[in-house]
């Protein structure tokens, strides 16, 4: 809505919560302070005493036209020159603090926190600086430090070089781990590349990228890329709804030698040649395994099996099923019955989240996962709350903070709860100001076609029951699921298991049976 209202000039209503316009304007001054110390970072590269800098990018192949375009930088190896260039610009020193760029020491005293670094701003999507990387001219550690988390800046939800990427992906992303292979990249000439600066990708990631592409191409270090954080970040990828696909260079290279070396033909050659991220998976469980031993083979055609259940395709599943079967020498049929064994009943199914979510204004498609049922519901519920404030009581005996499915919706309650428990109250055009970019589509699209009910109270039990008569389910069939494979389990285990499943399939059947259900249960209590 901001960015629209801006667009077309239009002002939009400002929040009179104190607190929410005190927020507004430290964001301002955050922006203000990148920019100065951008320009000043920029400056300094072109000085005599950005030098060694300069002489250090050249080695590293990166041209005048690059540097420009990147916005790249050095921070001088004095204590305080920044903080001296903000505070001569009028800059508090409050101000500062919040903006990361400077640190207070044990003395008390401000000092810069980016000494004697080669600078990388940080861009947001519109190309605003949000944060800077900091590079080490020589092998000294730490190698590169970050801003930290600021009210701009929030690492897990960028990408770097996307503001640049996001127009030019065409069908694809690709997704480097560092500054440096990205710039690279850029420089090459293959523009549809960002960066998610050596952590795993997480969900809000995924979800922007999704908005700009739906094949996203990793190209990480090997031994980056078989790490456990590494695949569930894949695997968030490919929950998003993009088809993931993986990219592996010769071992200890990474994308910015590899293009160097070799040149932008033959990386654009190993892109359009990745494997598909299920095909990637066996080939890392594969390796793990000494396939000479008829042991370890059915550990890894099990482990194999594990892998190929999530392929929602059916096509491409037999597919798999057939070429494992044809390499290792086992029956197609046993492959089969060893995937097949492993589904869950149709309802419960792991569905890839609909193409939809985090998309503003669209309709959410029915092939949810239960997972992101809930979490919808539980949208709704702080929508209303935020529409009718008399209902906090009822909301808050369901739902404490942690109660939550939704990760992020935990945040927004924490934030709106406080308001109301401390009297000032909230409305819908604060909750939009307090849900992040990815989802106030979503939001906004709650408030407009689903919060206007006849008794709100009623609307609030209703939608309580159907959350929890969907989280029953949930945990219902994943205990089935987790009881279909009883020799992995002990006895104990089973047995526990089976006793929860018997009290999940009793409280099923009482939220069932009654309507006023969570009406009921605050009685209960
Ligand atoms: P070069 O060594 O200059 O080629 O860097 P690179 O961009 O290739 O980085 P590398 O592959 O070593 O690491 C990938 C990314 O992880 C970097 O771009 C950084 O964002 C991050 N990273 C690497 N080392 C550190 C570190 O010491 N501290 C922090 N905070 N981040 C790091
Ligand atoms: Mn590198």
């Amino acid at each position: 809505m901001k960015l629209l209202a801006d667009r077309a000039k239009i002002p939009l209503p400002e929040s009179d919560d104190p607190r929410e316009k005190e927020r507004t304007k430290l964001r301002q001054q955050v922006q203000d302070i990148n920019r100065i110390a951008a320009r000043f970072f920029y400056e300094a590269l072109r000085s005599g005493q950005g030098e060694a800098a300069a002489e250090y990018l050249r080695k590293r192949g990166i041209t005048g036209d690059t540097v420009r375009k990147f916005g790249l930088g050095y921070s001088y190896d004095g204590w305080d020159n920044l903080y001296e260039h903000l505070k001569s610009q009028g800059i508090s020193d409050e101000a500062m603090l919040a903006s990361g760029l400077v640190i207070k020491g044990s003395s008390g005293r401000l000092f810069d926190r980016f000494r004697g670094r080669l600078m990388f701003p940080i861009f947001d999507i519109r190309g605003t600086v949000i944060g800077f990387g900091g590079r080490v001219l020589d092998d000294s550690l730490p190698k590169y430090m970050n801003s930290p988390e600021t009210v701009l800046y929030n690492k897990r939800k960028h990408l770097y070089a996307l503001n640049f990427a996001k127009n030019n992906g065409g069908d694809q992303i690709i997704v480097v781990e560092g500054y440096m292979d990205a710039i690279s990249l850029h420089q090459h000439g293959i523009t549809n590349v960002v960066a998610s600066l050596g952590t795993a990708l997480t969900d809000s990631q995924a979800r922007l990228l999704k908005k700009y592409t739906d094949e996203v191409i990793i190209s990480y270090d090997a031994d980056t890329a078989g790490q456990a954080a590494t695949l569930r970040g894949l695997e968030t990828l490919s929950d998003a709804g993009c088809d993931v696909r993986v990219l592996t260079l010769p071992e200890g290279r990474d994308p910015d030698d590899y293009v160097r070396e070799y040149g932008a033909d033959k990386f654009r050659w190993l892109a359009n040649n990745a494997l598909p991220l299920v095909e990637y998976k066996i080939r890392v469980i594969r390796k793990q395994h000494d396939l000479s031993a008829t042991g370890e083979k059915i550990k890894f055609l099990s482990r194999a099996a594990d892998v190929l259940v999530k392929v929602e395709n059916a096509l491409e599943r037999e597919m798999y099923i057939k070429k494992l079967a044809r390499e290792y020498e086992v029956s197609e049929e046993a492959m089969h019955s060893e995937v097949i064994r492993r589904t869950r009943p149709a309802a419960v199914r792991r569905t890839k989240m609909s193409k939809t979510v985090g998309t503003a204004g669209k309709l959410i498609s029915a092939a949810e996962s239960p997972k992101e049922k809930i979490i919808h519901g539980e949208r709704f519920v702080l929508s209303l709350l935020c529409v009718d404030n008399s209902i906090y009581d009822v909301v808050k005996e369901h739902f404490k903070i942690g109660d939550y499915v939704g990760e992020e919706n935990n945040r927004i309650a924490g934030i709106i709860y406080g308001r109301i428990e401390e009297g000032s109250g909230v409305s819908p055009a604060e909750l939009m100001n307090i849900v992040s970019d990815g989802e106030s589509g979503i939001f906004a699209r709650i408030l407009n076609d689903e919060c206007h009910c006849d008794d709100n109270e009623k609307a609030i039990l209703g939608k309580i029951r159907d959350i929890e008569l969907m989280k029953t389910e949930m945990r219902r069939d994943q205990i089935i699921d987790l009881l279909k494979n009883k020799s992995r389990l002990s006895e104990n285990e089973v047995d526990k298991l089976e006793s929860e499943l018997r009290e999940l399939i009793q409280e099923l059947k009482r939220i069932k049976e009654n309507p006023e259900y969570g009406k009921e249960r605050r009685g209960r209590r």
